[in-house]
């Protein structure tokens, strides 16, 4: 059953900026080791972070009530399967969140062009 979706859309230029003026400290405020790391070995970098951001907050949209709690931006973290598709994993205060609402699967896509990247998240339930 679905309980929830969530859409964002993300300009490039933005996340790029802040990269360049705040460095490592943006950086790892918002983006785990693992998709820093998955950015830095594709040609255009900023798109595949900014398609990531725009994960994240699709993700929180999907839950409806995330940005009232407290949460690390790194607390959602996405990983690519061996074909490329997108996963997410949740850890940290929204990880129980997602347990405490019988969360089985969240499924998210992303896409990323020239200037802007989006994605979008559902939500799972039993039932
Ligand atoms: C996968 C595909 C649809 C991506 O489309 P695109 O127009 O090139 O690029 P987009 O910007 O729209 O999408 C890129 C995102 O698609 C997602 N993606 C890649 N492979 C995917 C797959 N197999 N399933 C679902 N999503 C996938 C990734 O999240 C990627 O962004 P990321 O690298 O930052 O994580 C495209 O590469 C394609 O049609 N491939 C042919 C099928 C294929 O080769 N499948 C893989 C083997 S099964």
């Amino acid at each position: 059953m679905i309980i929830g979706t969530g859409i964002d859309i993300v300009e490039i230029s933005r996340v790029k900026n802040a990269c360049r003026k705040w460095k490592d400290k943006f950086l790892k405020r918002i983006f785990t080791e693992k998709e820093i790391e998955y950015s830095r070995q594709k040609p255009f970098s900023f798109q595949h972070l900014a398609a990531r951001f725009a994960a994240k907050e699709a993700v929180l949209k999907a839950f409806g009530d995330g940005f009232s709690k407290r949460v690390e931006w790194t607390e959602i973290e996405v990983w690519n399967e061996k074909s490329g598709r997108p996963i997410v994993k949740l850890y940290g205060h929204l990880k129980q969140l997602k347990d405490d609402r019988g969360i089985k699967d969240i499924i998210i896509s992303l896409s990323h062009a020239r200037n802007y990247a989006v994605a979008s998240a559902i939500l799972i339930a039993e039932g």
